[in-house]
């Protein structure tokens, strides 16, 4: 039976690449975004589908989410709608814990009184913070260094509250380093992975932050469009909180030297001071997910690279 499913932050990044999944395996897909950070043209693929239907709305507009919710029984949601920059939650904290908190509140809420089982939360690694054990553990005790990680932590206690308390399904996931196409690479503060394709693209060279042997462990978004997806649709899940991860730690040296190949010409990368607060090296556990969801094998990193190079970043 084709099932419905609303995907809040759609025309996003990580949105879009969700929605193509869950069109592509033939499900129905309501997609909501106020397009503050997200752009239309990242749903171009999937405003082609019939199964697909897109408004334009703020999550945090609850008369308009309670008119979406009853106009579709929703078989689950995908909440990805978020502010997602770290350093624009400390210039706003009010819009950050509106986006980040209040409206997870908000959709689980919906959920409820709609009677949707399944709510699937994009949480972050961000809630760890610089001093917990590698790899990170979902067990280890967050420790969270910024507005936007206490939301995102809030939330997920929140939503876990709901599980216990109402048997609501919800599945937050910790994104790690998400790379791939359509992610913007338009501020100092976008994924280091887009602003380096971009410079070396045009030609410009790096800047990396520190002596570049920082690690991180980046993940396609393509794995990460599956794993929601099958957060969202398999049958047996367990409500709690799960790494989106490879379990692989890659250093920005590391990084640069695939670059380098690929880019034989590029201009010499620049080093500069580390940026305050970074994280020297991030590496999760994935085991959790992966005992829960049947998962395929994940993109090798310098094969998803490669791919983001050779396919550009806008597709
Ligand atoms: C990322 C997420 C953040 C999340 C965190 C969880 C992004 C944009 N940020 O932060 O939301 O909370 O993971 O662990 O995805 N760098 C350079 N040169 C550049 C840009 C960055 O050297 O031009 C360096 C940074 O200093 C950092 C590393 O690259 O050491 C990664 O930076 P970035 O992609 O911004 O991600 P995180 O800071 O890890």
């Amino acid at each position: 039976m084709t099932q419905t499913f609303l995907v809040t932050g759609a025309a996003g990044f990580i949105g879009s690449h969700s929605v193509e999944w869950l069109l592509a395996h033939n499900h129905r897909v309501v997609g909501v975004d106020n397009l503050r950070t997200g752009h239309l043209e990242n749903l171009e693929v999937a405003r082609s589908s019939p199964d697909f239907e897109w408004m334009l709305a703020d999550v945090c507009d609850e008369a308009a989410m309670r008119e979406l919710f009853k106009k579709h029984r929703f078989a689950g949601v995908l909440h990805l709608a978020a502010l997602v920059s770290v350093p624009e939650s400390f210039r706003e904290p009010a819009l950050n814990y509106q986006l980040n908190l209040a409206a997870a509140d908000c959709i689980a809420r919906l959920c409820l009184e709609f009677e949707c089982k399944r709510l699937v939360f994009a949480s972050s690694a961000a809630v760890y913070g610089a001093h917990a054990a590698l790899p990170n553990q979902e067990s280890a005790i967050p420790q969270p260094q910024s507005p936007y990680a206490a939301a995102k932590l809030a939330a997920e206690v929140m939503l876990l509250g709901y599980a216990a308390s109402y048997g609501l399904e919800t599945i937050c996931l910790r994104y790690f380093n998400v790379y791939g196409s359509r992610q913007d690479p338009g501020s100092p503060y976008s994924g280091v992975l887009s602003i380096f394709t971009d410079r070396f693209q045009c030609g410009l060279p790096v800047t990396v932050y520190g002596d570049g042997e920082q690690t991180r462990d980046f993940i396609s978004v393509r794995d990460v469009a599956r794993a929601n997806g099958e957060a969202l649709t398999q049958m047996q899940v367990v409500a709690d909180r799960y790494n989106v991860c490879t379990g692989r730690g890659i250093s920005l040296n590391q990084v640069l030297a695939i670059y380098q190949e690929l880019f034989p010409n590029a201009p010499s990368v620049e080093y500069a001071a580390p940026r305050i607060g970074d994280i020297r090296h991030s590496q999760g556990n994935p085991e959790k997910l992966h005992n829960i969801l049947i998962l395929k094998s994940q993109t090798p990193f310098e094969q998803g690279l490669r791919e983001l190079v050779v396919g550009g970043l806008g597709r």
